[in-house]
């Protein structure tokens, strides 16, 4: 783990509360933020859906991150691991483990649709650098961003480059490089934003935007599109995949875990919005469909670096520290599954990623296909990769999250849950002991039932 000091259980622990902060943001701040936070956003009408993902962020999100966190540092172990860990604590029966059996699996299969999306960044990188961008319209951008789909090796290629490099920095442990990646992206990632909403603020449908984000039309929201909204809460903030849960495992005893949360939130949350506000006055400057789907920032974004002085910069940068963005978040969904299969298993780390990185690539030539060849393949409508992202987000995180919540409220006594978390002095605790006992696990309830068309 990224400068780790070895423990006395052999296993690493950060080497300060800032690396874990970093760690955690990265693992957050992804391609969630800037590539599916807009383009659901804009299948599903704007405001309303933002406002009932900002409600989720705030309610069941943040209480959970926290209850992930705390679980993780109590049982130092993987997610299965450390669930067992802390029911034995409480007495409770050992099945709890299995939310954590599953949230690596969750992690896993993520895993093998996210590196194919980060290896559309990987090719847009050269193509902006070379000025390939500019003069681009949203007819001939939308027809540029067609043929990289339509290319199964181009899109295998890069996708398995991106697993490479993540399995190698696993493998490798080679976690300083990425300590200081880290201390410069973050911040370039946000400055860079900065610099596109400016633009975008330029284009003269700035204000349209910022009401298509931000005036809720409820009648614009479907029982979908609330599911949606609570799943993409979970996806942006790496909730019930193992990610967190693992990075808390490695978390030393005195850093506080409702601060850390807090921050993590914050950035994660800053991060999507202003990806939002760069990129929804683009779309309705070029008479593009916000509805558009997966491909919406690849098809505004150039756009606008073909058009922006500097464009070609700027836009190799963006895409560039986009990649970074989502290589830290592509090495937390596979740290879970090989922390697992060390520990569970006692394979060698070399081993576990050998071998769950051979899974997972092969997973991601489904990904790969369904743009293409497998493209009319679908199951109850879905391609493979839409299939994948619709089971992971809107099925398996929320009920591995209520699954989490219900443990940690109902499992974990009062007691144990204060101390792990480190707030038995303080009357914060309250507010977020009942919302892990009742606020979280209903919500996430109803929610699931709403979608269900049940009222
Ligand atoms: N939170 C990351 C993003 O928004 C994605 C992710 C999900 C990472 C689950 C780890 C675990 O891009
Ligand atoms: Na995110």
């Amino acid at each position: 783990i990224a400068g780790s000091t070895r423990s006395t259980a052999g296993r690493g622990l950060w080497s300060s509360r800032w690396v874990f902060f970093l760690a955690a943001t990265g693992s957050a701040v992804g391609l969630g933020n800037i590539w599916k936070f807009p383009y659901i956003t804009g299948q599903n009408g704007g405001g309303a859906f933002v406002l009932v993902y900002l409600a989720c962020i705030l309610a069941i999100g943040i209480p959970l991150l926290m209850a992930e966190f705390m679980i993780g540092r109590r049982g130092r172990a993987n997610p299965e691991g450390a669930i067992a860990a802390v029911a034995r604590e409480a007495g409770a029966s050992r099945h709890w483990r299995r939310i954590g059996s599953m949230a690596v699996l969750t992690g896993f299969l993520i895993l093998s649709f996210y590196a194919v999306i980060a290896g559309w960044t990987l090719a847009y990188a050269p193509a902006a650098f070379s000025g390939s961008f500019a003069g681009l319209d949203g007819k001939s951008s939308g027809a540029l961003f067609d043929a990289l789909l339509a290319d199964p090796w181009q899109l295998a290629g890069y996708g398995s480059l991106v697993l490479a490099v993540t399995l190698g920095i696993v493998a490798l442990g080679v976690r300083d490089g990425l300590e200081r990646a880290l201390r410069f992206m973050m911040p370039g990632l946000f400055l860079i934003l900065l610099v596109m909403v400016g633009y975008a603020a330029t284009t003269g449908y700035f204000m349209q935007a910022v009401e298509f984000l931000f005036a809720p039309d409820f009648s614009k929201l479907t029982g979908q599109g609330v599911l949606m909204a609570l799943g993409h809460a979970f996806f942006t903030l790496s909730l019930a995949s193992g990610a967190m849960m693992a990075y808390g495992s490695y978390l030393p005893a005195g850093t506080s875990i409702v601060r850390t949360s807090l921050m993590v939130a914050l950035a994660d949350t800053a991060v999507a919005l202003l990806a939002g506000l760069a990129i929804f006055p683009l779309v309705f400057a070029n008479g593009l469909e916000p509805g558009a789907g997966p491909g919406l920032i690849f098809v505004t974004l150039p756009i606008a670096f073909g058009q922006m002085p500097l464009g070609a910069l700027v836009g190799g940068l963006f895409f560039v520290m986009l990649a970074l963005a989502a290589l830290t978040s592509t090495i937390s969904l596979i740290e879970p599954a090989i922390a697992w299969l060390g520990e569970r298993f006692g394979m060698g780390r070399v081993k576990a990623v050998l071998l769950s990185g051979a899974a997972v690539w092969l997973l991601s030539i489904g990904s790969v296909l369904s743009f293409n060849a497998w493209s009319e393949v679908t199951l109850l409508g879905k391609t493979f990769f839409d299939g994948l992202d619709f089971l992971t987000s809107n099925l398996m995180m929320p009920l591995g999250g209520l699954f989490t919540v219900l443990f940690t409220g109902w499992v974990m006594q009062r007691a144990l849950a204060a101390q792990a978390l480190g707030l038995e002095q303080s009357g914060g605790f309250g507010l977020w002991w009942l919302a892990i006992r009742w606020i979280t696990p209903l919500a996430i309830a109803l929610m699931f039932l709403h979608s269900l068309g049940l009222f």
